[in-house]
């Protein structure tokens, strides 16, 4: 099963729903990865210690590389306890709910801007003029990043995206990664130097202040860390906003009415987050040999955890490929499960509801302006290439 053929890549639904039928442990060779794909089975590999996330250690190769490696080595993600459990302590205490919380009139006032600055008349395409700033902004604002270097850290997080999310040809995303990630550390070692002789309050600065205060974090791994946020807070979100729009779009019914409180506004997003998740599987390698749903896995082999069918389970879900807005308590596997479940879930479910929400209560008839929408031709994310939508339709 080949997740970057072009008919998967527009619906790869039904294809996963054949799988969980019929081999819900698959060997795919093109991606030389067990293909896992029942909602019970993906959870159970969440918790797997033998399943590690470690899997892209040596991505690089060379002396000339080991500045990019040592960058993807600081990310939480891609590490195993107690080193995991180490780094994700320090970083924790920036996105709890309280913190989150305090963001809110920020983050309103932010998707405010950008609503203001569309033109209801013509086409706009919502993922450039909408999904994308609005996280890319508030992730800036996180890390006290200037606003003016805006432009610069969309270009840098390119670059990244097609190495992490598997877009493209294999060699060409590690050319373009390793030019991304040798400038982001070139422009963050800048930033920690002025910050340790100026010390601000902020996200970098409680990073500094832990090394400072021998948490046994390396400069590495801040500047590891400062790539891993500012790219997650860029990329996850953005699809978590724009999959919302189309899904919302199609809805027949008051879409305003959806987001009139703040329990009916967090049940539409967690049902974005269900139906169509920003990233459609995570990564993890095998330890030691074992045996997944009665197949052999060799050691090394590589473990494909595709929370995006576990979403659409049969067996967890009534009517899965439902999009169905107030759907009740039924957890999902956006943000992943265990250790490493998303660090920044709070943050990004109030930037979904902010800016759904806004954009709805604005816009309650919006149109998307495309009988096919285009979706990234990427194996773990699920992100749309463009979004022509028509704010204000004429009325038919
Ligand atoms: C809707 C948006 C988002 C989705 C769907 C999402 C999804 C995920 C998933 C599935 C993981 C688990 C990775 C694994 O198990 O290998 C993860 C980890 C992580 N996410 Fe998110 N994420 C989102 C937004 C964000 C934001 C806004 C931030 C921060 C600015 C963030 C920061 C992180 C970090 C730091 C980790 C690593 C946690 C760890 O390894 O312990 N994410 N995310």
């Amino acid at each position: 099963m080949d997740l970057l053929s072009p008919a998967v890549v527009e619906n790869p639904y039904p294809a996963f729903k054949e799988l969980r039928e019929y081999e819900p442990a698959h060997w795919s060779n093109e991606h030389n990865a067990w293909l896992i794909t029942r909602f019970e089975d993906v959870i159970r590999g969440y918790k797997d210690p033998r399943l590690s996330s470690a899997h892209i250690s040596n991505l690089f190769q060379g002396p000339q590389d080991a500045p990019s490696q040592k960058i993807l080595d600081g990310w939480m993600e891609f590490r195993d306890p107690p080193d995991h459990t180490r780094l994700r302590k320090l970083v924790q205490k920036a996105f709890t709910p309280k913190v989150v919380e305090s963001l809110k009139p920020r983050i309103q006032e932010i998707a405010n801007d950008l609503i203001k600055s569309l033109n209801p008349q013509t086409p706009e395409d919502l993922v450039k003029q909408f999904a994308y700033p609005l996280p890319a902004i508030v992730i800036g604002e996180m890390l006290g990043v200037p606003s003016t270097d805006r432009e610069q850290f969309q270009i840098w997080s390119n670059e990244i995206k097609n190495l992490i999310f598997g877009i493209g040809d294999e060699r060409e995303r590690r050319v373009t990664a390793r030019k991304g990630l040798f400038e982001l550390r070139k422009y963050f070692e800048g930033i920690l130097f002025e910050l340790h002789n100026n010390p601000r309050d902020g996200l970098l600065n409680s990073l500094v202040e832990a090394k400072e205060a021998n948490e046994k974090l390396t400069a590495d791994e801040i500047i590891g860390t400062c790539v891993l946020l500012l790219f997650a807070g860029h990329e996850t979100t953005t699809n978590l906003i724009a999959n919302g729009i189309l899904a919302l779009s199609k809805q027949p019914q008051d879409v305003r009415k959806m987001f009139s409180d703040q329990e009916n506004s967090s049940r539409v997003v967690e049902e974005v987050l269900r139906f169509e998740g920003p990233l459609k599987l995570m990564v993890r390698s095998a330890k030691t040999s074992l045996s997944l749903k009665g197949q052999r896995v060799r050691k090394s082999d590589r473990v494909f955890l595709i929370q995006a069918s576990a979403n659409r389970d049969e067996r967890q879900y009534e009517d899965p490929d439902k999009f169905w807005p107030s759907r009740k308590d039924r957890p999902h596997l956006a943000f992943g499960h265990g250790i490493h479940f998303c660090l920044g879930a709070p943050l990004a479910r109030i930037e979904g509801q902010i800016a759904l929400g806004e954009l709805f209560t604005r816009f309650p008839r919006l149109k998307v302006d495309t009988h096919k929408p285009s979706w990234e031709a990427s194996i773990l994310s699920r992100s749309l290439k463009e979004l022509p939508t028509i704010l204000e339709p004429q009325e038919e």
